[in-house]
């Protein structure tokens, strides 16, 4: 049952890495700035990370950019937020593209704009041949939101006789997430200070090691993303067993 994760257990460097970006808000407060220019400062430290992660032999990074329960603040900060989500995409397709970055996007799709949508389906056809570091960013996602639509989908299909659910595993619910086709993240970091899981990857985080730094996620880098994992190369990863 969990021989995906024993075959990870001796490794030392994370093969995939999950990062709760939090504190943009507060890095503008501390500079008297609107929280605006907190989460343009924010983007900045994902492209530093993206390329912080492919130095560090990290295969796959998932960045959790806005949540399903972010659309509760304010509209301004929502459209703005969409609007960096938007200009982000435009200029670093070339650069995914050029340093052979597979892109996905995870999350509710139906809520998102159609010029949004139609940026990250050019953007996941335009890379979905490359080879180099699986980014995958999730946008309107809750993990709670992902797990219901897997247990829906999988009763649709039982009602209609596709499925027996008495074959019903946990690798039938694993391939109706977003990242069926992905390896578990082995480490999740948060940033500024929370020590909190707010709805990210619920399912996919059973055993991953969780790392919280005071960092602010605008001050993120490769140093941060480094520290991370030196302290992740110091855990031991038992998934139930006994200590050895
Ligand atoms: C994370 O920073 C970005 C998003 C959640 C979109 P915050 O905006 O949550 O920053 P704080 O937590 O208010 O400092
Ligand atoms: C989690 O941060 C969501 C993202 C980083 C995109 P929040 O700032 O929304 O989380 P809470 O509200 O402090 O739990
Ligand atoms: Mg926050």
């Amino acid at each position: 049952m969990v021989d995906v994760a024993v075959t990870a257990a001796e490794q030392a460097l994370p093969l995939h890495v999950a990062v709760i970006m939090d504190g943009n808000g507060r890095w503008a407060r501390a500079r008297g700035l609107p929280r605006t220019l907190g989460h343009r400062e924010g983007a900045r430290a994902v492209r530093r990370t993206i390329e912080a992660a492919g130095d560090l032999g990290i295969t796959h990074l998932t960045l959790f950019g806005f949540s399903s329960e972010n659309w509760s603040r304010p509209p301004e900060e929502v459209s703005e937020i969409m609007s960096l989500i938007r200009f982000y995409l435009r200029r670093e397709i070339a650069e995914m593209k050029r340093n052979n970055i597979r892109f996905r996007v995870i999350g509710d799709r139906a809520t998102l704009s159609n010029d949004l949508l139609s940026l990250i389906d050019h953007a996941e056809r335009e890379t979905e041949g490359n080879a180099g570091l699986f980014l995958t960013l999730a946008i309107s996602y809750g993990g709670r939101a992902e797990i219901t639509e897997a247990a829906r989908s999988l009763a649709r299909d039982a009602a209609a006789g596709r499925v027996d659910p008495d074959q019903i595993d946990e690798s039938a619910v694993r391939g109706r997430m977003f990242t069926g086709d992905l390896p578990d993240p082995d480490l999740l970091i948060r940033t500024s200070g929370e020590q909190r899981i707010s709805n990210f990857l619920l399912w996919q985080c059973a055993y991953a090691e969780f790392f919280f730094t005071d960092v602010l996620w605008p001050d993120f880098d490769g140093t941060a993303l480094a520290d991370a994992l030196g302290e992740f190369a110091r855990r031991d990863r038992r998934y139930g067993r006994a200590v050895g």
